[in-house]
């Protein structure tokens, strides 16, 4: 441990990185990331009393020695190669030589980014794959490509790649289709990682490929449980729910019990809800099918035992009615033991009634 940092430090030193101690100057910016084409600044200053004159040295273009300068700015109005490394040299009066490089990163955003797929429509289980074309883009190797489903990041790829100029890159997303995919939107997004997190390229939204919109094909499947028990009262609307998703989407048939085979046979449902004054108990079966698959759902129908309150008010009445009968009796019941009402009820034609 001790000793490979001994080594790095000795490294640090020879490269001239720990610039402040060996060479006394300061970048500003101390690194550039500049649009191909873009113009580039920057400005070195001399921390040294014993400076004699500061100049920039680049491949592409440079500024000449100038004496007595502790400040140099350096331009470039329009950055046209794709690798360039500026340097500050300070010469002091000693005669010594110190120099730093600015570091520079060109930059250009894709020409296009594009979707290309195996298939467009794919079976429950399948293997599919998305392939996403980047082209024209630098420096690769900042590059990362975000495979989104809806704003969800599924996959980021980076890639290895050393050159500095333009580069066509491609990501490959592999998926299985399942059910729950059917009608997501997949794209992709290239993201060149320059500039701090959430801060985009200074100009422009994020470049996005256009959406590819998933289809999978798949046997009907049911919002609600299988198979439902329910009680239904005699003459009460009562609704049966049989819907089911799928792609396609599915058909559906009934069947009734026995008892109400005409009606159904006279008028054939195939709604996926069905709301109806039940009559009769028994098992009623709806069957959702399409070319993927067909299910059976079964509704089993039982007629709710007579309740507590019914009971009770028909003994009410009952009674009430018993109550009334009696009265009626007593008032209506002659010497003789007859019903004086039932002589005139029961004739037909003459005018009934009391007497
Ligand atoms: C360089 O220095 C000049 C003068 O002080 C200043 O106007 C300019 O903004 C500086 N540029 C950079 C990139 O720091
Ligand atoms: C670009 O990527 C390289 C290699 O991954 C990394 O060292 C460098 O810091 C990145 N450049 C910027 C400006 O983030
Ligand atoms: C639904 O009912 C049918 C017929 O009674 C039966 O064969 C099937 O297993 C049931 N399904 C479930 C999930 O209970």
């Amino acid at each position: 441990m001790v000793w490979s940092f001994f080594f790095f430090g000795l490294l640090m030193a020879c490269t001239g990185n720990t610039a402040s101690a060996s060479c006394p100057l300061q970048m500003s910016p101390p690194r550039v990331v500049v649009r191909f084409g873009d113009s580039l600044s920057a400005n070195c200053t001399s921390l040294s009393e014993q400076t004699e004159g500061m100049g920039w040295e680049s491949t592409h273009q440079g500024v000449d020695l100038v004496l007595n300068a502790t400040f140099l700015p350096f331009k470039i109005d329009s950055v046209s190669v794709w690798e360039l490394e500026p340097m500050c040299f300070v010469n002091s009066r000693d005669g010594d030589q110190c120099m730093e490089t600015l570091p520079v990163t060109v930059y250009k955003m894709p020409d296009s980014v594009s979707l290309n797929y195996s298939l467009t429509k794919v079976e429950e289980g399948q293997k599919y794959y998305i392939q996403c074309d980047i082209a024209n883009v630098a420096p690769a190797r900042n590059l990362s490509v975000l495979w989104l489903k809806g704003n969800t990041v599924i996959k980021t790829e980076t890639f290895d790649e050393s050159s500095p100029s333009p580069v066509s890159k491609s990501s490959v997303l592999t998926l299985t289709a399942h059910r729950d995919d059917d009608g997501a939107e997949i794209r992709c997004e290239p993201k060149l990682n320059l500039w701090p997190e959430k801060q985009g390229p200074p100009s422009g939204p994020p470049v996005r490929s256009v959406t590819h919109n998933v289809i999978v094909r798949y046997p009907p499947t049911f919002n609600k449980l299988e198979n439902e028990t329910l009680e239904m009262t005699v003459g009460e609307n009562m609704t049966l729910n049989c819907n089911a998703k799928g792609n396609p989407p599915p058909s559906y048939r009934w069947e009734f019990p026995k008892f109400t085979k005409e009606w159904h046979e006279k008028e054939e449902v195939i709604e996926p809800i069905l709301t109806l004054p039940f009559e009769l108990p028994g098992v009623y079966t709806c069957t959702a099918y399409s070319n993927q698959g067909t299910v059976t759902k079964y509704f089993n129908i039982s007629e709710a035992p007579r309740s507590r309150t019914t009971f009770g008010v028909m003994v009410g009445v009952g009674v009430a009615v018993g109550v009334l009968l009696l009265i009626a009796g007593a008032y209506f019941v002659t010497p003789n033991g007859t019903f004086s009402f039932n002589k005139g009820g029961y004739q037909p034609g003459t005018p009934s009634g009391p007497v």
